[in-house]
C-alpha cells in the first residue's frame, strides 16, 4: 500500500485526477470505479478542467459506481445517480450509456444486485478503482462485520453513516436506511485502487488502515488483500500517523 500525502484537499484532487487523466490518455479505453460523497468532488472537478482545457475526452471510458440509496429515484437530488450526472457525466464527453450504477428502486433488489455483479464483469474490472473511506473505516457502503467475500448486494447503513450522510438532505429521519452496494471481493477485483481521505474527520481511520490489521469490523482492511493501493491524502487525514511518529 503506497500513500500519497499532500499539503491540502486541492492538492489532493488534483493529484487524483492526474493519475485517473493520465490513464485515459495513455490507453485505448479505460474502466473508471467510482464513488460519491464529498472527497471526489474536487477530483470530478479537476477531471472537468482536464476535458474543458486540455481536451481530455472520455468517449472511450466506462464507469461502474459503487454503490446508491436503496428508494431514491435518479431524479431525487440526493440520488447517486443524480449526484454523478450533475458533478460529473453532464459535464464530459462520455456517452452516458457507458456509466453504470446500481438501480436502488429495482422491482427485485436481488435481481438487481445479480444484473450489476454480471456488469462489472462485463465492463470491467475497473482499471482504476476510486474509494471513499467512511469514518468507521466503510468502504462502498460495506460497512463493519461486512463479509469479506461479498459480492453486490443490499445492506442496512450503520447509524453512524446515516448520521454522517445526514448533512445532505434535511433530517437525519430522511436518510435512506438502505443501500444497494458492491461488496468487498467486487471492490478487490479492480486492477488499481485510490482511496482518497481528506480532513481530520478521517485521519482515526487512515491511521488504522495504516496498522495494516486486517479486521472486519474495519472493512477497508480487506484492501491490504490487494497489490495495488494508493492512498492519495491532505495532510489533515495523516495528522494522527504523524503525531504519533512525533
Ligand atoms: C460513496 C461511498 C462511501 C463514501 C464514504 C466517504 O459512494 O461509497 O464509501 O466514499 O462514506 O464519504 P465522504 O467522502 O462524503 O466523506
Amino acid at each position: 500500500m503506497n500513500i500519497l500525502v499532500n499539503d491540502d484537499y486541492a492538492s489532493m484532487s488534483q493529484q487524483a485526477a492526474a493519475i485517473i487523466e493520465a490513464h485515459i490518455c495513455n490507453h485505448e479505453r479505460t474502466v473508471l470505479g467510482l464513488a460519491t460523497g464529498s472527497t471526489p468532488l474536487g477530483m470530478y472537478e479537476a477531471l472537468i478542467e482536464g476535458h474543458q482545457t486540455r481536451g481530455v475526452s472520455f468517449k472511450r471510458t466506462f464507469t461502474l459506481n459503487l454503490d446508491e440509496y436503496i428508494g431514491l429515484q435518479p431524479s431525487h437530488p440526493q440520488s447517486y445517480h443524480y449526484y454523478m450526472q450533475h458533478h460529473l457525466f453532464s459535464k464530459i464527453d462520455i456517452p452516458l450509456h457507458q456509466t453504470y450504477l446500481p438501480n436502488g428502486t429495482a422491482q427485485s433488489l436481488s435481481d438487481e444486485c445479480s444484473r450489476y455483479e454480471q456488469i462489472i464483469d462485463e465492463v470491467g474490472p475497473p482499471d482504476i478503482q476510486v474509494l471513499g473511506i467512511g469514518e468507521n473505516g466503510h468502504i462502498g457502503f460495506n460497512e463493519p462485520g461486512s463479509d469479506f467475500s461479498g459480492t453486490t448486494h443490499v445492506i442496512d447503513l450503520a447509524p453512524s453513516t446515516l448520521k454522517a450522510n445526514a448533512r445532505f438532505f434535511h433530517t437525519v429521519d430522511e436518510v435512506p436506511n438502505k443501500a444497494i452496494t458492491m461488496g468487498i471481493q467486487s471492490i478487490l477485483k479492480s486492477k488499481r485502487i485510490l482511496l482518497l481521505a481528506s480532513g481530520e474527520n478521517k485521519a482515526w481511520a487512515v491511521k488504522k488502515l495504516m496498522e495494516k490489521i486486517i479486521d472486519d469490523q474495519f472493512p477497508a482492511s480487506a484492501l491490504h488483500h490487494h497489490p495495488d493501493v494508493t492512498l492519495v491524502i491532505d495532510q489533515k487525514a495523516y495528522s494522527q500517523i504523524q503525531s504519533d511518529r512525533g
